[in-house]
């Protein structure tokens, strides 16, 4: 007997792969504004708590911090509160093994978790002072990364808190007569000042940007080739039950794919299929998909490859997030040619960074509609007691 699938089966599973990977590489349907797949299911509840219901002050600080984004939606964060301080450490136990072998993804996640508790605290009055950034020392022994110290000061009232709510990973094919503004590259440029060593360019139009596709393409076979894939894949979720159960991981449902797609997926598609080289195919044809539907490309990256300096990338990273939702802008990490060794040469490259320098976090933006949110895991999971 063949394990092989029949041909149809291959054809559809490489189209629902197409689709499916998008939560993975690149996928998405405008499906509501702030609303999940079932939007009421508490798995999305965090999207729509503009105001503490009854938390103290500290709690709904790390409340908005899961809200931050986190590879594979792994959440891989704990806070500790004490008085006016809350610690941030990353959950070990949450790492996706070979996938991210370094922790770079954690860490840079890790950030993105303290620039939302910094925003949000800005909204309720205080000053967060970050204290003891520390992850160099202190990741590989219990997984700590910082503290912050709230202070009272004044309320801060921009537009970056309403976009902790609005900021999402929009895996869409991006409007190409839409072009990203000057201003919004120039701002964002701008938001480096407090964070030494971390820096933000942009790939100009044209060969540079024909190259970047090609290096993406390279790391994209290679990743999929090796054990990062099986370990990656572990945080798909296959029907919408297990993601909203399990409130982490990926999925299809947030994507734009057909409703026809994602019913496959939920129906017919097992884990072993996830592996198989229709799904890797599909993935493939995405990223071609959205390489030619991308207005602008940037990357943030690093003076030194340390802990400390990925959060401080992280940090980065959720102003480019929550500035582009407040201008109404979308935003796609495609982490491959970071995460893949052999391409991360060819990025610096094309980057024109010195050899020292670490590639972290390269970007797709530009204006696409919303789709749905993505679940988030109850907060009482990441206080530490
Ligand atoms: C370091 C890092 C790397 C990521 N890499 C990718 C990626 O390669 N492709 C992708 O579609 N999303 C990527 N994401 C986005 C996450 O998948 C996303 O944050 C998570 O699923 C939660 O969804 P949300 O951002 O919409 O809240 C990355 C996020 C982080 C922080």
């Amino acid at each position: 007997m063949t394990t092989e699938p029949m041909p149809s089966r291959r054809r559809f599973l490489r189209y629902a792969a197409g689709a499916a990977s998008l939560a993975v590489l690149g996928g998405a349907g405008a499906v509501g504004f702030a609303g999940g797949v079932h939007p009421n299911a508490a798995a999305y509840g965090y999207w729509r708590q503009k105001e503490k219901n009854g938390l103290s002050d500290p709690q709904y600080l790390a409340l908005c911090a899961t809200l931050a984004p986190s590879p594979h939606n792994t959440q891989p964060w704990k806070f500790g509160i004490a008085g006016d301080r809350i610690e941030i450490f990353a959950d070990l136990s949450r790492h996706l093994g070979t996938a991210d072998a370094e922790f770079r993804m954690m860490q840079t996640a890790i950030g993105s978790a303290l620039e939302n508790i910094d925003v949000a605290a800005g909204r309720l009055g205080y000053r967060a002072e970050v204290q003891d950034l520390d992850a160099d020392r202190r990741f590989a022994q219990d997984g700590y990364c910082a503290s912050v110290r709230l202070h009272r000061g004044q309320v801060v009232r921009d537009g970056s808190f309403d976009a902790l709510f609005t900021r999402q990973t929009t895996r869409t094919e991006y409007d190409m007569s839409q072009p990203v503004p000057a201003a919004l590259k120039t701002a964002l440029n701008q938001r480096t000042g407090d964070l030494p060593g971390i820096g933000l360019t942009w790939f100009p139009d044209g060969p540079l940007v024909t190259r970047l596709g090609n290096v993406l393409r390279g790391s994209v076979r290679g990743f999929l080739s090796d054990d990062r894939n099986r370990d990656g894949m572990k945080w798909f979720r296959i029907t919408p039950d297990q993601w909203e159960t399990r409130r982490d991981g990926i999925a299809v449902f947030n994507g734009d794919a057909p409703l026809l797609a994602k019913r496959y997926v939920e129906w017919f598609v097992h884990e072993q299929d996830l592996l198989s080289a229709q799904f890797k195919q599909g993935e493939i044809d995405t990223l071609d998909r959205l390489v030619s539907t991308t207005p602008a490309w940037g990357l943030i990256y690093a003076d030194r490859a340390t802990p400390n300096q990925r959060i401080q990338a992280g940090r980065l990273a959720e102003r480019v997030y929550l500035e582009a939702a407040a201008r109404g802008y979308a935003v796609q990490p495609l982490c491959y040619p970071t995460e893949f060794e052999p391409s991360r040469e060819g990025l610096r490259e094309l980057a024109g960074l010195a050899p020292a320098q670490d590639p972290l976090f390269l970007f797709r933006i530009g204006k696409s509609d919303y789709v749905a949110k993505s679940v988030r895991r109850d907060l009482k999971e990441v206080l530490l007691a």
